[in-house]
């Protein structure tokens, strides 16, 4: 079959593959191509097991793949037979050097720019999906101006806007779709190109267009924007602690208003995902680099309050089981960093977890999903930890459940039968506020909740 356009995108990730998965879905009559330099990674995703979980994208997956969506190997080939290149490498935090800790690293980004530079024939529309500093384009418009012959190549910026856990959701009825071009007669046509492939599924108003500097810049933003009202929430949960005021009712009443709106007001443990924090911690090097102290300032002390809504959660657990772990069996229900996905990627619940192991407590961690990637991210504590998939299994023999992560499962739970197999006095640090509290203090636990009075049996904090 001859395909109308062929499409590649370079990084088979959390966005590559899902992304990749949608476009080909919504147009049949496009080829598109998806390769990495992890072959494994690819193996996966030509297998039965997908790299990946994600509601509805095994079905997607079974009616495009080898149809219309291919997953490949041959980069160099892939760059060649393809006019339409999107880029969704990764673009950790750098460890190293100038900007550790905060700037982006770029160096798989500016690796793949440099292949597409030494392997294209033909002229080429390159797509930034990856999340990126503003600016980034002229150093891939850089690169690639270095072609020799005729070769054109236009940058264009497309960052991707979905979640995890509603990835197929988002992909396929998005807020809005963010195209950023040069304003130049070729940079103006080659946006007009990417406009059309998602014209087939995403209504034309949703489709916003913009220069290229303020579409990178908006994708760092809005990521900000959504950590900040997380940040915002958890530190008046640390204030509904202390004044017997209720965090879920608070965030009911502020976020009526239409001017605030009610999402992304949950209290919790902290956001965690590969994103927020390093996106946030980019916004705040570039603002530094720029001179802008005090608004590198301003974004970084959304990053503290989520690491002081962490801590203050060990504490709490630490003060009320009598200000001592050790030897304790605590189960963590959840590791994943949010419901509906195996990713721990800056979970919250690594970083809990350590605390307890470093208060000599035993873990026993539980999660549908997430138990593999759980296991490597604490492969140096291996021996010290259990992980066990049956909730029910998992709590028995322990002191206490910390519940981290929004599994609806952890709602439907039988917390009279967990109860019974537990060691007494029983307690609940429900992290996500997602249990009934009070049938569970009914039953006999202990309950701690974020943001809210704890129901508990033992006046006043106590220590030996
Ligand atoms: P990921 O680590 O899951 O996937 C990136 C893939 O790129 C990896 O499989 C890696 O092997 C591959 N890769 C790296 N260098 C390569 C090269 N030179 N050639 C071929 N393949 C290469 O990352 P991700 O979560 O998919 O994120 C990718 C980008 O999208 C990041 O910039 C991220 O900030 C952004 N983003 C992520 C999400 C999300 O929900 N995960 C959402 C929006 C945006
Ligand atoms: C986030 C953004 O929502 C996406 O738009 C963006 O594309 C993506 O980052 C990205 O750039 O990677 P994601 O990290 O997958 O998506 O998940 P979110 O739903 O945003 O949740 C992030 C964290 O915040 C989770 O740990 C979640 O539990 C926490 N959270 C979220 C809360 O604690 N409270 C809330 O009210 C909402």
């Amino acid at each position: 079959m001859k395909f109308k356009k062929n499409i590649l995108c370079i990084g088979a990730g959390y966005v590559g593959g899902p992304s990749m998965a949608m476009i080909a879905y919504k147009c049949p009559d496009y080829r598109v191509t998806v390769v990495d330099i992890n072959s494994a990674r690819i193996d996966a995703w030509n297998s039965a097991e997908l790299p990946v979980y994600e509601p509805g994208l095994n079905e997607i997956i079974k009616k495009t793949r080898s149809k219309n969506l291919f997953f490949a190997k041959d980069i160099e080939n892939q760059i060649k037979e393809n006019d339409i290149i999107f880029v969704s490498v990764n673009t950790p935090t750098k460890t190293f050097g100038d900007g550790a800790g905060k700037a982006s690293d770029l160096q798989f980004l500016e690796k793949t720019a440099r292949q597409i530079l030494e392997h294209s024939q033909s002229p080429k529309i390159v797509i930034e999906k990856s999340t990126l500093p503003v600016k980034t384009a002229l150093a891939m418009e850089r690169i690639l101006a270095s072609a020799k012959g005729k070769i054109t190549f236009d940058v264009l910026s497309n960052p991707e806007f979905m979640a995890e856990g509603t990835a197929m959701a988002d992909l396929e009825n998005p807020d809005r779709v963010l195209i950023g071009s040069r304003e130049t007669e070729s940079g103006l046509k080659a946006r007009a190109q990417l406009v059309d492939i998602y014209a087939r599924w995403v209504p034309v108003k949703k489709i916003i267009t913009s220069n290229i500097w303020s579409s990178e810049l908006s994708k760092l933003v809005a990521n900000a924007f959504l950590a900040q009202r997380v940040s915002s929430i958890n530190s008046i949960s640390a204030l509904c602690e202390k004044t017997d005021a209720d965090i879920s009712e608070v965030a009911r009443a502020v976020g009526m208003d239409g001017r605030i709106g009610s999402k992304f007001l949950k209290a919790g443990i902290g956001f965690g995902g590969s994103c927020f924090k390093k996106d946030i911690l980019n916004l705040v090097y570039l603002c530094s680099y720029y001179g802008l102290q005090e608004v590198a300032d301003y974004w970084e002390s959304v990053v503290k309050i989520n690491e002081y809504q962490q801590d203050r959660f060990i504490a709490n657990i630490l003060g009320s089981m009598f200000n001592t772990l050790a030897g304790k069996k605590i189960c963590v229900l959840g590791f994943s960093f949010k419901a509906d996905t195996g990713d721990t990627r800056e979970s919250p619940a690594i970083y809990i977890t350590r605390k307890l192991l470093a208060e000599h407590a035993q873990v026993v961690i539980s999660d549908p999903k997430a138990l593999k990637n759980a296991a490597i991210d604490l492969a140096s504590d291996k021996g010290k930890i259990s992980y066990i998939e049956d909730p029910y299994s998992a709590a028995s023999g322990c002191h206490a459940l910390a519940i981290l992560t929004d599994w609806e499962l952890y709602r439907k739970l039988d917390f009279q039968k967990i109860y019974k197999s537990m060691v007494r006095p029983a307690f609940i640090f429900d992290g996500r506020n997602i249990i009934d509290h009070k049938k569970c203090f009914d039953i006999g636990f202990n309950v701690y909740p974020i943001g809210k009075p704890a129901l508990s049996r033992f006046e006043g904090q106590s220590s030996f």
